[in-house]
This record gives C-alpha cells, structure tokens and sequence, in this order.
C-alpha cells in the first residue's frame, strides 16, 4: 500500500539516518526540498526527492500538497500528563503575588496534584490523560515522553505508572516513554526525614516497578526545597541497577548542580535549565546529556528564560519539550511552543524545529525511528496549510496552521 504526497511546497528535516542529533550552529540549517514528493508504505517513508524525479509506481492513494509544507511530527520529550485535576487557583495565586516555590512550601504546586491523584480512579486518570493525547495529536505530536510524579506513595505511583502503560498499549503508532519521577517532591510527613521517603522509593517502589517493567527512565527533581544532589544521586544510582537511564529536572528555580549530577550519573537529557552558569554548560558540552528546555514553564510562572543561544553557541545538541503539568505549564501545544522559543529564547525558528523533532527524538532515545524525513522512519507527519514561509510556522502563533497530521 503505497500513499504519495505530491506538489510538496517544502519538504522540511530531509536527514540521513546517521544523522542523530544537530548540535549548536547546525541548528540554523533545516535541510528541505522543495516542490517535493514523499511516498509512505505500510507507515514508514518509503521514498522522497523532487516532483521532477518522481518514480513511476503503483500508488494506492494520492494527497495533493500544493502550497503546503510536510515536516515530521513534533516530538514531545518531558510531560507530566497524567494529573487528575487543573490547579487553576495557584494561577490566580502567582498573579496575586504568591512566587511558585511559596505555594510548594505552603503544600500546594505538586503536593496539591497528588492529594487530587490519591482519590482517583486508574479508570478516571486514563480518560483525562487520553483526552489530552487526542488533543495532542491533533496539533502535531507524535511520540510523547510522560512522568509520574504525582503519586508520591507506592500504590499511587503504580497506579500513574500503571496509566502510562495502558496508553503506550493503546496507542501504538504513538510511541511512549515513561519516567518514574516519585522523587518529586516530599510528602508531608517526610519533611523532616527525607532518607525516609528516599528508601521507599527506592526499596519499595523501584523493584514493583522494574518487575512490571512500567518504566523507561529514572527522574528526579534536583532542586532546593525538593532533592538536593545527594540525595539525587542515590535515586539515580538505584535507577542504574533497574537499567533505568537517568532523565532529570534540573536547575529550574537555581543552580542546584543537578546538570552536573546528571552529566556524571550518564542521563539521557537534563532537562528546564533556567539557572545556568559556566560550569553547567561546560559540564554538558563533556557529555552526551541533551540539554532540554522548557520555556513553557518560564512562560507560564513568569520566570527567566533558558539561556538558548549560550547553549547553541557551546555546540549542544539543544531540545525544546512542552513540560505539559496542571502547574508550571497546562499546555502541550508544541506550536506555541515553538513561537516562545523564537520570541523569548532568540531560536532562530529552524532552530526551534530541530530541536522539537530530531533533538527532540535523541532526548527519548528515538532517533532510530522518528524526528527526520528519512527513509524508513516512521511516517509520522505534519501537512500544513498552504503557508508562505517556515517562519510563517512560529510568526503566526496562535493560529492553527495544521491541515492534518498523518500518525
Ligand atoms: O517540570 N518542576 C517540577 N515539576 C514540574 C511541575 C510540577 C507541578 O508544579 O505540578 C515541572 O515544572
Ligand atoms: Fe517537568
């Protein structure tokens, strides 16, 4: 069963399959082709180049693009989207005056989350949590990284946990990771005794959660006032004897050290970066580590934004992910993500691009199977309407420019 797209006004992201990841100053590039053709076979790209090249084939089913561009689908790295209730209360709070770190300290923010998680239902978290990847979909992401986090204690946990799967299972074409992230904040009664809540997690948790084998990643806040880098560093090293790669919060509020922990403990991404200084950027640029910004959060709380072009500029491989939570940032739309990229964090918009489709696909370790046009990758794709430029994308925010997405 072969599906052509045809009259292709650009076909955006062409990359080899060597290609894994786009560091720094590469980033500006976006490899196109113009006046394009895409062919799809049994849901992976079968073949692409110029109209004026297009093979003779028995094609089952033609969309004309005309005027319209083609890209992968956006790929979101870092959510929380399984929560059982908006905290639109705290909104009003911050605009009040109230800093979000004082509405943590006062048992708001994530503790708030899993009081509403604990009274839920698996059923009741699942229909909001798939009602939200619908919604996704629709605008543009393809593969979706989800945490726990708001459990907090070990039925709770499992019970998000439990959730993640049933969406990984339900939506196949869409590919999932889960992070186990019940380092997230302390329960109250653990205020005062962290090792407490750090051997639950660790002795009574993480086994239950390697043998029903419900996670991919091992997350941890790292910041003052939740984990500090001891005690990241112990969760992290009990993650490694689960195979769990570490995937972590790091320096949102300050510079907690967690990029450096994360360096060190071999972490998949690190990911917010607000607070950034010299040792963090040169600690990532020894690594692997994919730095992950968030600016939806900075957005929403009012913050600083992530040092982007310092990061660019230091040749890392940057990735923008949505941070999608009832707190910092209850929006997964990777659109309007791509619009605060360019506004606020100076991306160049191919910049932004790159690094919400193929940085993105590294920082979930899928870059293999999506994040490119490339032959063989997953037919994963955004149909634009007719536009006139790439810039068109982030410059006309707000405006639904997605005709269809092809999953
Ligand atoms: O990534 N910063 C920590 N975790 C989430 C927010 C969680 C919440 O406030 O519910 C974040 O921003
Ligand atoms: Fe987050």
């Amino acid at each position: 069963m072969l599906t052509l797209l045809s009259n292709i006004k650009s076909l955006l992201q062409i990359r080899t399959i060597e290609e894994t990841r786009v560091l720094g100053l590469d980033m500006k590039f976006l490899p196109q082709i113009e006046n394009a053709y895409l062919i799809l076979e049994d849901g992976k790209i079968h073949s692409y180049g110029s109209m004026s090249e297009l093979p003779m084939l028995q094609i089952n089913e033609t969309i004309d693009a005309s005027g319209r561009m083609v890209l992968p689908t956006w790929i979101d790295a870092h959510t929380h989207l399984v929560f059982a209730a908006s905290r639109e209360q705290e909104f009003v709070d911050r605009i009040n005056g109230l800093s979000y770190a004082e509405i943590a300290a006062k048992g708001g923010g994530i503790l708030n989350s899993a009081a509403k998680l604990a009274t839920a239902t698996e059923e009741e978290l699942y229909v909001q949590a798939a009602r939200r990847l619908d919604q996704l979909i629709l605008l543009g992401t393809g593969a979706i990284e989800i945490k726990s986090g708001y459990g907090l204690s070990v039925e709770s946990e499992l019970k998000m946990l439990r959730v993640i799967q049933k969406l990984k299972e339900d939506y196949p074409h869409i590919p999932i990771k889960s992070s186990f992230l019940a380092a997230h904040a302390f329960p109250l009664i653990y205020r005062e005794n962290h090792q407490a809540y750090i051997d639950i997690i660790i002795n009574e948790m993480l086994p239950l959660v390697a043998a029903e084998e419900l996670a991919d990643y091992m997350d941890v806040f790292c910041e003052e006032g939740f984990f500090s880098v001891a005690e990241t560093e112990q969760l992290l090293e009990a993650g490694w004897k689960y195979g769990l790669k570490p995937k972590i919060h790091a320096n949102q509020l300050h510079r907690s050290g967690g990029v450096q922990v994360g360096v060190k403990h071999k972490a998949v991404s690190v990911d917010h970066l607000e607070s950034m200084g010299e040792e963090e950027i040169a600690s990532l640029r020894g690594s692997n580590t994919i730095p992950t910004l968030l600016p939806g959060a900075a957005f929403f709380l009012g913050m600083h934004y992530q040092p982007a072009r310092l990061l660019i500029e230091a040749n890392l491989p940057v990735c923008l992910a949505s941070d999608y939570n009832p707190g910092t940032c209850p929006s997964g739309n990777m659109n309007t993500l791509l619009t605060i990229a360019c506004t606020q964090l100076k991306m160049t918009p191919e910049e932004a691009i790159n690094a919400q489709t193929i940085n993105a696909a590294a920082a979930m370790e899928l870059e293999s199977v999506m994040g490119s046009i490339t032959v063989g990758k997953k037919a994963s794709l955004i149909l634009t309407k007719p536009i006139p430029s790439v810039a068109y994308l982030p410059y006309a925010f707000g405006e639904n420019l997605i005709e269809r997405v092809i999953i």
